[in-house]
């Protein structure tokens, strides 16, 4: 039995499409921060008999909702070369509809405690493959501070890019919704694949995006780092939006518009956002508390949670 604890993280220089074939390989380099404050917390026990359980805050999880799981599980028993079924017993301590995608700290727990709870010797190159292929951007998870998820001939690569420290980065998630259904990120890539004319100008856009942010966090420049993060987002929500994959709400435009209005009296402030209409706010830490209280009071904004970056997976 191993418990692995993960936290969620934010890409500044999105993912959005897949590689052709199997392995879950992303179409484009991607970047995040990896939040502080907020965790997963997996215990897997392998040893029962029968089939595998899979237990998300509480609640048993059906079939089809615990498949990838099941797949990561499956991998794992391969490479030890068990052959006993597992129990997982997973709890976030921040809410489904937060704002915050909790597959990225799920597969990453996950990963790392199954690898653990097999007794196997995985490198964290071996742990962070794994979780990639249950979600891509929880190979980024396993490490801490800022991370970077590439493409490689074979599969794609995590590795951190520059620490907790590098930057003076805050980010505020303003939760829009409680409601937790959206296009599924999968589903929302394939469909902008297949019917959006600007899928292409994205897949040429995302690498020079990449690579101008990773520069611009290696140097430490928080403020370049997040106006280009906002231009990653809306590049990536312009592809998907041609093909009808639409995760905008009326109170996500509010957020974007404030965000300009603070930005023109001076402050820093960035959005970016996921498959999903919560907006994170990027700023720095001295301006984040101010900001925090602001964006709180924008129509449609439920409540606004602030994190820092902070730490890779751990068993601990
Ligand atoms: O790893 P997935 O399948 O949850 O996809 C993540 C996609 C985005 O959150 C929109 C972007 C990213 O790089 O995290």
């Amino acid at each position: 039995m191993t418990t692995a604890v993960a936290h969620p993280n934010i890409a500044l220089a999105k993912y959005w499409g897949k590689r052709a074939g199997d392995g879950n390989v992303p179409a484009v380099p991607s970047l995040s921060v990896t939040l502080a404050g907020l965790s997963t917390r997996t215990t897997v026990t392998f040893g029962a008999r029968g089939e595998d359980v899979v237990v998300l805050n509480g609640i048993v999880q059906p079939g089809p909702a615990s498949a990838r799981a099941r797949a990561l599980l499956d991998r794992v028993r391969a490479a030890a070369k068990i052959d006993v079924a597992a129990h997982v017993e997973s709890e976030n301590d921040f809410p489904t509809a937060s704002g915050l995608a909790s597959s990225a700290s799920g597969f990453a727990a996950l990963a790392l405690a199954a690898t653990r709870a097999a007794g196997l010797d995985a490198s964290v190159d071996e742990v962070a493959d794994l979780a990639r292929r249950g979600s891509a951007s929880a190979a980024r998870s396993l490490f801490g501070g800022f991370c970077e998820l590439v493409p490689e001939a074979e599969g794609a690569r995590a590795a951190q890019v520059a620490p907790e420290g590098a930057l003076p980065l805050r980010v505020l998630v303003c939760v829009v919704t409680e409601d937790a259904k959206d296009v599924a990120s999968s589903v929302g890539m394939e469909q902008t694949r297949a019917e959006s004319p600007y899928y292409g100008a994205w897949l040429d856009a995302a690498p020079r995006l990449f690579a101008d942010i990773r520069s611009a966090v290696v140097a430490g420049d928080l403020a370049k780092t997040c106006e280009l993060a906002e231009r990653s987002a809306l590049a990536m929500h312009a592809s998907a939006l041609a093909a009808g994959v639409v995760y905008f709400r009326p109170a996500t435009l509010e957020v974007y518009a404030r965000v300009r209005a603070l930005r023109a009296a001076g402050r820093t402030a960035f959005a970016t956002m996921d498959a999903g209409p919560h907006v994170k706010v990027l700023t720095s830490a001295d301006e984040s508390e101010a900001l925090a209280r602001d964006l709180g009071a924008v129509p449609g904004v439920l409540r606004v949670l602030v994190a820092r970056p902070g730490p890779g997976a751990s068993v601990p």
